[in-house]
């Protein structure tokens, strides 16, 4: 992952940046994606760059915040290296979810939304993540594991270096 400083003042991440305003009606109609391309490079979405995209999309900088703060996937503060997403959404909770969240917490020693203090596991939960009927479901970066059980996890998480 970059800093935001170094990534403010790349020429190539501001030519993408620059292709995005270009690529909608609407120049404002790019934060998404320029949100999504931020978080990539840096790994959530501080301050700087909000104030930034504000200025390049003539969007004020709480409606900025409001985006990210509204979309789970967007982070504020820097998150781990396995950011770790279980389904919260009732199907879920109902086959196991709920057990399997308890589970992490404990094995981790972290609370839901926080960071281990080696900087290596953030837990969050989110909503559906669209297989129902395979729950408990979980995300772990981009990887998505279905029916998961404690035991699973904790294989799962010999895996993780
Ligand atoms: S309810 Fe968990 S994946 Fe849909």
């Amino acid at each position: 992952m970059r800093e935001i400083k170094e990534l403010l003042q790349d020429k190539h991440f501001i030519n993408k940046i620059e292709k995005l305003k270009k690529m909608y009606p609407e120049k404002r109609s790019a934060l998404l994606s320029a949100l999504h391309l931020c978080q990539s490079e840096v790994g959530f979405i501080p301050e700087e760059f909000q104030e930034f995209i504000a200025k390049e999309l003539s969007l004020s900088p709480a409606h900025i915040k409001g985006v990210v703060t509204f979309y789970e996937m967007f982070y504020e503060k820097k998150k781990g290296k396995y950011i770790i997403q279980v389904c919260r959404t009732l199907p879920c909770m109902l086959c196991g979810g709920e057990v399997l969240l308890d589970h992490i917490s404990n094995k981790l020693g972290i609370k839901v939304g926080e960071t281990s203090n080696d900087g290596k596991f953030s837990l969050v939960t989110v909503e559906c993540l669209a297989c129902c009927d395979k729950g408990p479901s979980m995300m772990i970066n981009e990887t998505l594991y279905t029916a998961v059980t404690p035991d699973n996890f904790d294989s799962i998480l010999k895996e993780l270096k």
